[in-house]
């Protein structure tokens, strides 16, 4: 039997507002966060049949409590699609969402899927990271053989290390303006068309409803950060202000084949050229998205000077900095992060994925100048992933 594969295409994606943990979502359950997201897109895209999803994958990393129980079937059951929609749950640390996005992208270009949802969630506030691990000893003594290996913002310390030219300096400078361009893509309306608000409550203060960022500090100033804690090392450069931080958050997004999209009136708002993965030691996991780029852009038959549009997670000022150097791109290079990033929106981990795909998908119909673009971000325990799009409304200008 032979089989072609099948274009897939983003249709939509939308997320929740992020939290701070102990903050805006504190007594909210993670699952509803996610079905929250599930409803939206269905809502938003009125010409899906719910019965069409042929899948729905959601991400979390801690899959325990309101975020255990296959919450990928959960979720579906919960936001309303019908008992024939599977689902399954996904775990690869802060690449959750994008792993979910991969994995099924991969079944709708095998045939197996016309239209799949995707997501992330992760209440890291009911969550913390690491709660409920048990590394085997060994993975400690022969593998890992660096202890820090299992610190996040410890492997951000080594990267420093690794990269002596990238200073504190260079990273708070990073963080600010992540804080600054975050503030202004909010001014410029860009990032509330994706956001879909949360209900709240408290028992302290009652009903509410979170319509944005909750982590977001546009008054960051390189005064106001030279002045913070470097929590994982004693003099380093790793802060509460050129990290992301602990946050709360979903999100969620259609796939589908394009011709499927096509007949059912959907959007087409980005084109998956290739995608991959890649492994670093995991004591420097900053470093992942290096090898993942290059595996990524020798799939798809391009360079980096192909690519016209970065949405880098920025986990920690350093690893974005580090795949920037890598590639000889300015720290502020107008096509990075343009909307800003996690430093300012918040990471909820296994959800972010997907809010760099929403914001990439915006950039593209800005600029139809704009032929590619690369979503890419750093994993624990020492992984990277990138996932190259093409802008269906691109106008042929060179890149
Ligand atoms: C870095 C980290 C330890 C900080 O945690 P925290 O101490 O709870 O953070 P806070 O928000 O309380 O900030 C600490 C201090 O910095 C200050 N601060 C934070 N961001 C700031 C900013 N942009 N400007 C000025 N001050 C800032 C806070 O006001 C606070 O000050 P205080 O101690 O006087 O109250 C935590 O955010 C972290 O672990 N981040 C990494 C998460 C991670 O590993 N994700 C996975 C990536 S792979």
């Amino acid at each position: 039997m032979s089989r072609q594969l099948r274009e897939v295409v983003f249709v939509d994606g939308v997320r929740t507002p992020f939290g701070k943990a102990k903050g805006q979502y504190a007594e909210t359950r993670a699952d509803d966060l996610v079905i929250k997201c599930i409803r939206e897109l269905l809502r938003r895209n009125p010409t899906l049949p719910p019965d069409r999803v042929d899948e729905v994958a959601v991400a979390a990393t801690t899959q325990i409590g309101d975020q255990g129980l296959t919450i990928g079937r959960t979720a579906a059951l919960l936001a309303g699609l019908p008992d024939s929609v599977p689902g399954f749950s996904v775990d690869r640390m802060c690449a959750g969402a994008m792993t979910a996005v991969t994995t099924t992208a991969a079944g709708i270009a095998f045939g197996s899927y016309d239209v799949a949802i995707a997501g992330g969630v992760e209440h890291m506030g009911r969550h913390p990271m690491g709660e409920g691990v048990d590394p085997n000893p060994r993975i400690l003594s022969e593998r890992l053989v660096d202890p820090d290996a299992l610190v996040m913002g410890k492997t951000a310390e080594n990267l420093h290390d690794r990269y002596p030219t990238i200073t504190k300096e260079r990273a708070d400078a990073f963080a600010v303006r992540s804080q600054e361009k975050a503030a202004a893509a909010y001014a410029a309306g860009k990032i509330q068309p994706d956001l879909v608000p949360v209900a709240t409550r408290s028992a302290e203060l009652g009903w509410g409803l979170a319509t944005t960022d909750e982590p977001m500090r546009p008054g960051t100033t390189m005064e106001s950060l030279a002045t913070l804690k470097t929590p994982f090392r004693a003099h380093g450069n790793v802060t509460a202000g050129n990290a992301a931080g602990i946050n709360d958050g979903a999100t969620a997004c259609v796939l589908a084949d394009e011709d499927t999209a096509r007949d059912l009136g959907l959007p087409v708002r980005m084109r998956l050229v290739s995608y991959a993965f890649a492994g670093v030691a995991p004591e420097v996991m900053g470093a992942g998205p290096i090898p993942s780029t290059e595996k990524a852009l020798a799939k798809a038959g391009l360079t980096i000077d192909d690519i016209g549009a970065f949405e880098i997670n920025e986990a920690f000022a350093v690893q974005v900095l580090s795949l920037l150097e890598h590639y000889g791109i300015a720290d502020d290079d107008p096509r990075v992060n343009p909307y800003g990033g996690a430093i300012a929106m918040g990471h909820p981990l296994a959800s972010s994925g997907v809010r760099l795909m929403n914001q990439l998908a915006r950039r593209f119909e800005e600029r139809p100048d704009v032929r590619y673009g690369l979503t890419s971000m750093c994993i624990g325990l020492g992984m990277g992933g990138t996932v190259i799009w093409e802008n269906p409304s691109w106008n042929g200008a060179a890149a």
